[in-house]
């Protein structure tokens, strides 16, 4: 029995790979390496004992897929594999609903047809669109909403995953899912061992960190005069091994039959100024900020509500502090000012 982690080559999946390691799993890490990174397994093989095989592949690669889960006796998938960038999902929607929904389909078809058990799905607070003020922090039953092509494309998943239980349960089929809703995911493995590298870098902490280091020349706001207590916008940002605890949680506890939907962040916000002030801190380096205009489909405040998965699976977030964070991938950037390449 082994473990499937799609995207295991990608940010959050890599730290997926190095959890499920830790755990004494046998993990499959499936990645077709279009923006996820070689070393990142090469990094990862040095800790698995020989219990890490790399496939490389797209997940709506039925053969290969199929291959994979019966070779592999796959009994679980953790499933990462996405393009995530908003502004690019709106430049390409149908590359997104490609990728994200229609090839996810096929890896749904295959695993249900192998007979997988459970699988726990990557989805995102951007599922819930815009919430008005009566939703803050956000609860799973705030209405899901998104407003742009990758929430869709991820919410399409959600919706597939329902059916597809139901029919399931029906049939007399095992077949269970937990969705994960994150917020900001951010920081690095603390050993050092992989860490964050898009390219281009759009998530907040890496950007400012690339201020710090020099490697961008600047770091913009966008919008200063939002209605928050510091004028800029306030996001809930969860520690990506916190994430990875809670995917692990959610797997160990989902029963046959069962669904299950989750928000994954701290239960707290950030303002922008908040996160460059605590860069500042933690790196002691000052560097240029510029003020920009609001971008369209930023709402001021976003952090979850994370009750629910806190009573139903002990989940704790154990980096809750801002500086915390921002100095585990402020380790990684400062050995890694070009992610894998350096
Ligand atoms: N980073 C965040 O803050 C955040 C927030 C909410 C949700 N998410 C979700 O978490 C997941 C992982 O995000 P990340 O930040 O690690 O992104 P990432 O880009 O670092 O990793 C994604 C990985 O998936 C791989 N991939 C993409 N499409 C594939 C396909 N069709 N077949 C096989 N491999 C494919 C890429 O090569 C990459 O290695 C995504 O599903 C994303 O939507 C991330």
């Amino acid at each position: 029995m082994a473990i499937l982690v799609t995207g295991g080559a990608g940010y959050i999946g890599s730290h997926a790979v190095k959890g499920l390691l830790a755990e004494g799993e046998r993990v499959v890490a499936l990645d077709n390496l279009s923006v996820g990174h070689r070393e990142a397994i090469a990094a990862l093989e040095t800790v698995a004992e020989g219990r890490l095989t790399f496939v490389e592949a797209d997940i709506g690669d039925r053969d290969t897929v199929r291959r994979t889960l019966r070779d592999h006796k796959i009994d679980s998938i953790m499933h990462f594999a996405a393009l995530a960038q908003v502004g690019e999902s709106v430049d390409h929607p149908l590359r997104y609903y490609r990728n994200n929904t229609a090839s996810a389909l096929t890896l749904l078809e295959e695993a249900l047809d192998a007979g997988v058990a459970r699988f726990i799905f990557s989805s995102t607070c951007a599922t819930y669109g815009e919430p008005g003020p009566e939703f803050i922090p956000i609860p799973e039953t705030c209405p899901q909403s998104p407003i742009n092509p990758y929430g869709r494309s991820k919410l399409h998943v959600e919706h597939m995953l329902r059916d597809a239980r139901a029919a399931a349960t029906d049939a007399g089929k095992p077949f269970a899912f937990t969705a994960l809703r994150y917020f900001n995911v951010a920081g690095s493995d603390p050993d050092g061992l992989i860490g964050e590298d898009h390219n281009p870098e759009t998530h907040l902490i890496p950007v400012v960190l690339q201020a710090a280091l020099g490697t961008r020349k600047f770091i913009t706001i966008f919008g200063e005069d939002y209605d928050t207590p510091d004028g800029t916008c306030i996001r809930d940002y969860v520690h990506v091994c916190d994430l990875i605890s809670a995917h692990i949680a959610a797997l160990r506890a989902l029963k046959p039959g069962e669904q299950r939907a989750y928000n994954l962040g701290i239960g707290k916000g950030y303002s922008v100024r908040e996160v460059i002030e605590s860069v500042r801190r933690v790196t002691g380096v000052e560097f240029e900020v510029r003020k920009g205009e609001r971008r369209p489909g930023d709402p001021p405040t976003l952090f979850a509500n994370p009750a629910k998965i806190r009573e139903e699976l002990g989940w704790e977030a154990r980096f809750q502090s801002l500086d915390e964070i921002v100095a585990t991938a402020w380790n990684w950037f400062r050995e890694h000012p070009d992610g894998y390449r350096s």
